[in-house]
């Protein structure tokens, strides 16, 4: 059959069976009854059959369609079912055959009946992450290895989705689109396409493959840990031999649509493809033109679809899909993405063979050049200067003042480009130099090639191996061809010279991360050309880095992150990765003033080039210090001790409150998170930090029911009494047992459920009943104190309360080791009793002075007020999600010390564990560090530095909205 015929035919509607006729016959020929749903197809009338018997599809195709390559179809179904690939097995009719020719409404058609596979497919996923597309691309794999020694008859047939028939199919098809813009497009790409296919085509293997593993025709079920599993392989009617190659190439034409617009992205599956069945370089160099030919393919079968049978909605609704693919697919240079995936599966392109004859700049080479260090580490960026615009010029022109001459480095990955509160990678890494000469430094042809002008100034020198690219020159050269050594011109400002091996590319100065090593590989050093070194030092690799630390740094102390970014700079409410990305830094309640702020660097390296020691010396700041604490603190308190964290906070204070009750028993509120040294540990029962926690507690610790008023025993804010139950019953034992209790600690707002308030008048009633027996009443304000609540200072001003022991560290240091236990003279001194107490970097005169300029600067800048307004703001922001998705359950907590509880039932609360993650896992490729809290890691801990903009928290809020609307 000619190719035009079978497009003219395959164009053709379905044959025209109603579900009642459909029904008929599959009681007359299968013995079976059911109720039948008709699924979308494009040429086939599929219908699902729902049986007492299980489920099946009917399928139902003319009758004139070749009965071979349907027993080809069956032959493969069985033949991959041995091999144990997940397929339907076809259903005997009655007859016994598993193929009816028949008779139905005058019309002959071809009747099949196959086991339907439960699940769903993927095409829904607003987002594939790369362990999906890996999965795909393994699933191809599979088919194509189990397949590679299937042979039938019914193979060798004439299909249009063949991509050895794209080019004719495509010149077939390209007038059905009328308008000359979008027809030139695609005429070109597949022209283009082709081009690079030609000389592979003889070296590609050929077996039989199944041409349509897409996210439509794999099946998956979501496990309990919400991972999707392959159930199926269905719809084999595309079965052809052909190109190996091509079945990857229609897999990942696919999922180009699910690449929100990057066709990198679909590396994962290519990588997984190669791992599991190896392609040979052809075949990778293929791959790509085959994508684009069959995206072309794509857009005009579904026009003509369209064009023919308008009233298919199925074919319309594809249509805008196929379009989106073929966007994807032309939005980068076919060499691009040939580097891409080449190097993706771990092949090096072959190095460029450039002889550079005689230097470029004469005059200058062989000289020593001033590098200029505009990475991220770079020691000429500090307080953000970065951000000011034209800086790396600046510095380079700078540089160049002082020594004759600069140049910027090469594959650098540059920190003025990076980008805020974006969800997309910068362009930070430099695919090209920027030189600064003396004016008028003479320029000659390295090597033999022509001489042409851009209409953008650029002067550029061709040869077959590679085009140089000059910016910022006084063009002289006088004929076309050069020879090297021949004059060009000379410099007229600072010069920018990239260099790229692929004749007729234009790449961009700059490229992202992701793409760099692509690129890189197309458009490579220049260094060659000029005699003088001017390539970036490669930065550390982040994965052997993070070997180094699993190896040498006890593993007990955990990442964020899998494969965390390698982060080493930070500035405001942003941390900085090695190439240049900022992410959004919603975790860091310790930098409460931000990342890098001047006045740490500042305030640290002056009192260190003047003294640091300790406490027991005489020195003013540790005097002015505990005098700026006590302003902040109750009236009531007088006395300041200074450690240096969380920690040593809360395990003095319980040996304060063993010193003045002379009792040892502590009531602490379950599920609390206090610290690690022996003591903390012990009243700390959160089971996401300590799984072990509630089966290891010293007899000393008296747990009380965690007050949790959304999702604990007793809910709502009029639990109060129902949870004070629990304290008055621990007391109520302790008294029988005649024990002395020693005190009574808890964060006076529930950090563990991510910031909820304690039920209304519960520490008021509590810290009585504990006092009344000569208790002491702590509360732990390490987290929820010193203006993160916005509304309050201190987390017990919530509660109306002033406790007799406050304990405090993270932000009061903005990182520097800092903790303080803030308490009355009378308990203070009871601990003298017991002998001195001393902490040897507790209270240094470092400590103080960075701990006064923490307070300077949070008045200064207005930090709490800040804090309050946009705090407010992100609630409301917050609030807004829980009433438009279903899985935000609630929002806790104020300022910011914020949660967002995420649940998939609002009538049982039951935790969305696994979702969280993913959410968490998704905004950190949109460039926000977030991490889950709670003992069910189903709550965002959003504790930001409260530097932290309204700019910052929409870009938050509308990433969360986005990925809580893709199907987590
Ligand atoms: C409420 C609370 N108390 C105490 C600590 C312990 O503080 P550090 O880590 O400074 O020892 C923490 C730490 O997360 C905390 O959240």
């Amino acid at each position: 059959m000619s190719l035009s015929t079978l497009i003219h035919r395959s164009s053709l509607p379905g044959p025209e069976v109603n579900a009642d006729q459909a029904r008929a016959l599959l009681e007359e020929h299968y013995d079976r009854g059911g109720t039948l749903r008709s699924l979308g197809s494009q040429q086939d009338l599929n219908f699902r059959v729902d049986t007492e018997n299980g489920r099946f599809v009917l399928k139902i195709c003319h009758g004139d369609y070749a009965a071979v390559e349907l027993e080809a179809q069956h032959a493969a179904l069985q033949h991959l079912a041995t091999k144990g690939l997940p397929v339907p097995s076809v259903v005997s009719a009655r007859s016994g055959g598993q193929l009816l020719p028949l008779q139905v409404n005058g019309q002959a058609v071809q009747v099949r009946l196959l086991d339907y596979i439960d699940g769903q497919s993927l095409t829904h996923l607003k987002h594939m992450n790369a362990e999906l597309m890996a999965k795909l691309g393994e699933v191809c794999a599979k088919v194509d290895l189990a397949l590679a020694d299937f042979d039938h008859p019914g193979l060798e047939r004439t299909l249009q989705w063949d991509p050895r028939h794209a080019q004719a199919l495509i010149d077939h098809l390209l007038p059905v689109i009328t308008d000359a813009q979008r027809n030139a497009r695609i005429a070109d790409a597949a022209a283009e396409a082709q081009g690079h296919l030609q000389p592979l085509l003889a070296q590609l293997p050929v077996q039989a493959v199944h041409l349509d593993i897409t996210d439509d025709n794999a099946v998956w079920l979501r496990d309990e840990q919400r991972q999707w599993q392959l159930q199926g392989i269905i719809d084999f009617g595309d079965l052809v031999r052909t190109w190996r190659i091509a079945d990857l190439s229609v897999t990942c034409a696919a999922l180009l649509h699910h690449a929100e617009g990057d066709p990198l992205r679909i590396l994962p599956a290519i990588q997984a493809y190669h791992a599991v069945n190896p392609l040979t370089l052809p075949e990778l160099k293929a791959l790509w033109p085959l994508i684009v030919a069959r995206a072309a393919v794509l857009v005009l079968s579904g026009e003509q679809q369209v064009s023919i049978d308008p009233a298919n909605s199925y074919s319309r609704d594809n249509l805008t899909h196929e379009w989106e693919i073929f966007d994807v697919a032309t939005s980068v240079p076919f060499e691009l993405m040939e580097a891409a995936i080449v190097q993706g599966v771990g092949l090096a392109l072959p190095p460029l063979t450039l002889k550079c004859a005689a230097p470029l700049l004469p005059t200058l080479a062989g000289q020593s050049f001033s590098r200029v260090d505009l990475g991220v580490l770079s020691p000429l960026f500090e307080a953000g200067n970065w951000e000011q615009p034209g800086i790396d010029q600046a510095l380079l022109g700078e540089q160049a003042g002082k020594t004759g001459q600069a140049t910027s480095l090469h594959g650098q990955y540059r920190l003025s480009r990076t980008h805020i509160d974006n969800p997309h990678e910068p362009e930070t890494c430099a695919l090209h130099i920027e030189l600064h000469v003396p004016a008028g430094t003479p320029m000659q042809a390295p090597f033999a090639g022509t001489v042409k002008q851009t209409a953008d100034g650029a002067l550029v020198l061709a040869s077959e191996q590679a085009t140089l690219r000059v910016w910022g020159v006084e063009v002289e050269a006088q004929t076309q061809a050069v020879e090297p050594g021949q004059p060009l011109g000379r410099s007229n400002g600072p010069l920018l010279l990239q260099l790229c091996r692929v004749a007729d590319l234009c790449p961009p100065l700059f490229c992202t991360p992701s793409r760099a090593t692509a690129w890189l590989a197309l458009c490579p050093s220049p260094r060659e050309l000029l005699g003088f070194d001017c390539d970036a030092e490669p930065i550390i690799d982040s994965a052997s880095l993070l070997e180094r630390r699993d190896a040498s740094f006890a593993r007990s102390q955990k990442h964020y992150y899998e494969t965390p970014p390698h982060i080493e700079r930070g500035w405001r409410n942003y941390l900085i990765d090695m190439q240049g990305r900022s992410y959004l830094d919603m975790l860091n309640n310790v930098a409460v003033l931000g990342h890098g702020h001047p006045r740490m660097a500042v305030e640290s390296a002056r009192q260190w080039s003047l003294l640091n020691t300790n406490s027991r010396f005489h020195y003013a700041a540790i005097a002015e210090f505990s005098e700026r604490l006590l302003e902040l603190a109750p009236d009531s308190m007088d006395r300041v001790f200074l450690v240096n964290s969380g920690t040593e906070a809360n395990d003095l204070a319980i040996r304060l409150a063993w010193a003045y009750s002379g009792g040892r028993d502590v009531l602490s509120v379950l599920e609390a998170y206090h610290g690690w040294s022996v003591a903390t540990d012990a009243i700390s029962t959160s089971i996401a930090d300590n799984p072990q926690a509630l089966s290891t507690r010293p007899d000393w610790v008296h747990p009380v029911t965690a007050p949790n008023t959304y999702r604990g025993a007793f809910r709502g804010s009029d639990s109060t009494a129902n949870y004070v139950r629990s304290v008055d019953e621990n007391l109520a034992r302790l008294d029988e047992q005649k024990r002395q209790v020693a005190g009574f600690i808890c964060e006076p707002v529930y950090g563990n459920a991510g910031g909820i308030s304690l039920p209304p008048g519960y520490l008021q009633q509590v810290y009585a009943k504990v006092r009344e027996r000569g208790g002491v009443c702590i509360a732990d304000e390490v987290q929820v104190g010193y203006g993160r609540l916005g509304e309050y200072f201190w987390g017990f001003e919530e509660q109306g309360v002033v406790p007799d022991i406050i304990t405090m560290a993270k932000g009061m240091g903005n990182g520097q080791p800092l903790g303080a236990v803030i308490t009355r003279r009378e308990i203070a001194e009871a601990l003298e009793a017991e002998g001195y107490f001393f902490s040897s970097a507790g209270g240094s005169p470092v400590s103080c002075r960075i701990g006064m300029a923490v307070l300077d600067v949070m008045q200064a800048e207005g930090l709490w007020e800040n804090t309050r307004v946009v705090g407010g703001y992100f609630k409301e922001r917050l609030q807004a999600l829980v009433d438009q998705y279903p899985l935000a359950g609630a929002v806790h907590g104020s300022g910011f010390y914020l949660g967002l509880e995420l649940i998939r039932d609002r009538a049982t609360l039951e935790p969305a564990t696994e979702e969280t993650a993913t959410l968490c896992n998704r905004l950190r490729d949109l460039g926000i560090f977030m991490q889950p809290t709670g003992d069910y890691l189903n709550i965002l801990k959003i504790k930001p530095p409260m530097c932290t903009t309204r700019q910052s928290v929409d870009f938050f809020v509308d990433s969360v909205a986005k990925v809580l609307s893709e199907d987590l």
